[in-house]
């Protein structure tokens, strides 16, 4: 019996050793495969969240019908080129800059050259004009631009270099230079009075300078730098939402900002939709315009919202209001961003016990880990700045000062979500809505630059 049945309890044993181990190698397989598993879905999710941020054109997608209505009323001739020559400073002051050259070069109905960027002296930050020119793509997608001035613009024809025009050896003459509002010395507050007479005052110029144009013997003409003297709204509503897109910031960037706003969502837990172009009941937006540059063009006994205590104040105000308890801050200088937490947690401290609440300040530099981080510290104080740019456009709330571009440049473009027409409103007279608000009155300031007038968003 012994005998016989040994065999099978043999087998039995052997076998139920083989499943035994089976199931416990399957256990060990299947633990790393559920850490490895939750590690990539982890990278899934983020990659699926990137993907989908970067996607979302703020707040909507190009149209690019606007611009090419605009584009049809201009008659565009063979034997002239444009060039904008001397673009430099903050992304504010460049888009500015470069979407107005290239307005003015519709109006002219010339081809152009594909814009450059003057790079900012990285050992003093005031230094904006001196520095060496830069492609486009230094802060811009290029290829983006050409797509969509190529197709808002059938019309207008761009160029690496001025060299490349045809017949460009042939020109008759070394380049003319102008400045775009030089055909209205005294210009209003509101920008030029007859932007629309531009082409005839640019023809009468050039008759007298004796050019005649062919396409055979053609003419360079230089635009050089101007802000804020051309009246965006005059093309209309729809036009001053769609021209800005022609300026999407650089991939990296945009691949940075959406990496961001992940690491923000995950670290906080907030109801952060990528497809959405603006959350609420995220987190608070605070821009800080207290480097040093800004404190030697805006000295603050003049001032008064360059002083720390007063821009602080406003922003703590603020948002005490909007009831946020996450604030992503951006300055160019982390010192302000170490004062300015200090003094948010003294206040917070101060208040009293039952409604005192639990605020975190984060910038960029706490959420991004690892390879995007080296990424990061590789950018240029510029190129970083657009990582805020983007993470400004998506706060709860926004706050900036108005004597900086960057806050209106912002703040524009989220006012064409709001229900409001007019740009100041609830008791401001600069810009106040439900997403954004340029902190004081015009008479806190010794003057205000005419940003709603004059800024593409
Ligand atoms: C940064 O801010 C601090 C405090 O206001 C100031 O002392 C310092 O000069 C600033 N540095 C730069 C580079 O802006
Ligand atoms: C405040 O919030 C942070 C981040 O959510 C959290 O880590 C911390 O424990 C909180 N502190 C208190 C006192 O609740």
């Amino acid at each position: 019996m012994l005998c016989e049945c040994r065999p099978q309890v043999v087998i039995s044993l052997g076998a139920l050793l083989i499943i035994v181990w089976v199931v416990r190698l399957l256990a060990v397989h299947d633990g790393v495969l559920t850490l490895l598993f939750e590690g990539s879905n982890r990278q899934q999710a983020e990659s699926v969240f990137v993907t989908q941020a970067m996607k979302v054109e703020f707040p909507a997608p190009i149209d690019y019908k606007p611009i090419q209505e605009v584009c049809a009323r201009t008659q565009f001739r063979p034997g002239l080129i444009f060039s904008c020559e001397g673009q430099h400073g903050g992304i504010g002051m460049l888009r500015n800059q470069i979407l107005k050259c290239i307005r003015y070069a519709i109006h002219g109905g010339g081809a152009v050259v594909i814009p450059s960027i003057t790079l900012r002296n990285a050992g003093d930050l005031s230094d904006i004009e001196s520095g060496k020119q830069m492609s486009l793509d230094y802060l811009l997608d290029r290829e983006a631009f050409i797509t969509h001035l190529t197709e808002g613009c059938p019309g207008m024809h761009l160029y690496e270099r001025a060299e490349d025009f045809p017949y460009y050896s042939q020109r008759a003459r070394e380049p003319l230079t102008i400045v775009g509002d030089q055909f209205e010395p005294i210009h209003p507050r509101e920008g030029l009075r007859h932007p629309r007479e531009w082409r005839n005052f640019f023809d009468n110029w050039l008759d007298q300078q004796s050019v005649k144009l062919r396409s055979d013997i053609p003419v360079h003409v230089k635009f050089e730098q101007s802000f804020l003297e051309y009246p965006v709204r005059d093309d209309g509503e729809a036009f001053v939402h769609e021209f800005g897109k022609i300026l999407s910031f650089r991939k990296d960037t945009r691949a940075l900002a959406a990496k961001v706003l992940f690491e923000l969502k995950e670290r906080f837990a907030l109801p952060i939709d990528p497809a959405n172009a603006i959350n609420p009941n995220t987190f608070y937006g605070a821009h800080l315009r207290l480097e040093e540059d800004a404190i030697w063009a805006w000295p603050p006994d003049e001032w008064r919202y360059s002083r720390m205590e007063e821009q602080f104040g406003e922003q703590f105000q603020n948002l005490e209001r909007a009831g946020l308890d996450v604030v992503y801050v951006t300055s160019g200088n982390q010192t302000v961003v170490d004062l300015f937490t200090e003094a948010l947690n003294r206040r917070l401290a101060a208040s009293p016990r039952s409604d005192r609440k639990n605020v975190t300040v984060v910038t960029k530099y706490d959420l991004l880990k690892g390879k995007d981080r080296q990424l990061l510290d590789s950018f240029t104080f510029d190129q970083q700045a657009l990582v805020d740019f983007m993470m400004m456009f998506k706060a709860s709330a926004f706050m900036g000062v108005a004597h900086s571009s960057f806050p209106w440049n912002v703040a524009l473009r989220r006012h064409e979500l709001s229900k409001y027409a007019d740009y100041a409103n609830e008791g401001s007279d600069l810009l106040r809505d439900e997403y954004s608000i340029i902190m004081g009155m015009a008479a806190d300031y010794p003057h205000v630059d005419p940003f709603v007038y004059a800024i593409w968003p």
